[in-house]
């Protein structure tokens, strides 16, 4: 399946709320080589999430796998509903395949609630819990035309990568895969 192109900031899809997809339109070939390439180009990418709005099809698709550790096996949600399980935040990296080189410090529920739909139309409904649930609440953010910018609370904390890396994150490269990028 062909990488698609990962639009950036300033592209209409990422500020328009994306469409449910009908589950009777699953099963269709586009929408299946949609998903697989939407995987392939976030491992091209070396992100762990994607949304659709990020490859142009403004779609309540996302997918997302990171290595680890922890390693959070691949997961794709369709029509998702992403619901916080407790009222108090947790601050970590995050950053964003369509806002390339740049970190910033966002505040997200530790703890959420996902249901949706897999890509075979089958229901999800699962609970999530630090890193994997700040993948899971960045990507249900593309599906509603908001990014990690919106959520920060002080620009202070944004850096390029580079400065980042040097006075920021304090960071190995090892555990820069801990960084939420999608
Ligand atoms: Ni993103």
């Amino acid at each position: 399946m062909p990488v698609l192109p990962i639009v950036r900031l300033g592209h209409p899809s990422l500020r328009t709320p994306a469409q449910p997809l009908p589950p009777a339109l699953l099963a269709r070939p586009e929408i299946q080589g949609l998903i697989d390439s939407m995987v392939e180009t976030m491992r091209d990418a070396r992100g762990v999430g994607l949304a659709a709005p990020q490859v142009g099809e403004e779609l309540q698709i996302f997918v997302y796998q990171a290595a680890g550790p922890p390693e959070i096996p691949l997961r794709v949600v369709v029509n998702p509903l992403v619901t916080p399980q407790a009222r108090e935040v947790a601050y970590d990296w995050e950053g964003c395949l369509s806002i390339p080189d740049l970190r910033g410090l966002v505040p997200r529920h530790p703890r959420v609630r996902v249901q949706g739909l897999d890509r075979e139309g089958h229901p999800l409904d699962y609970v999530v819990m630090g890193f994997e649930a700040r993948i899971v609440q960045h990507e249900y953010d593309h599906l509603n035309g908001v990014v990690f910018l919106d959520r920060m609370r002080d620009f202070k904390t944004l850096a390029y990568f580079d400065e980042w890396e040097q006075y920021l994150g304090g960071r190995s490269p090892q555990d820069l895969d801990d960084t939420a990028v999608g």
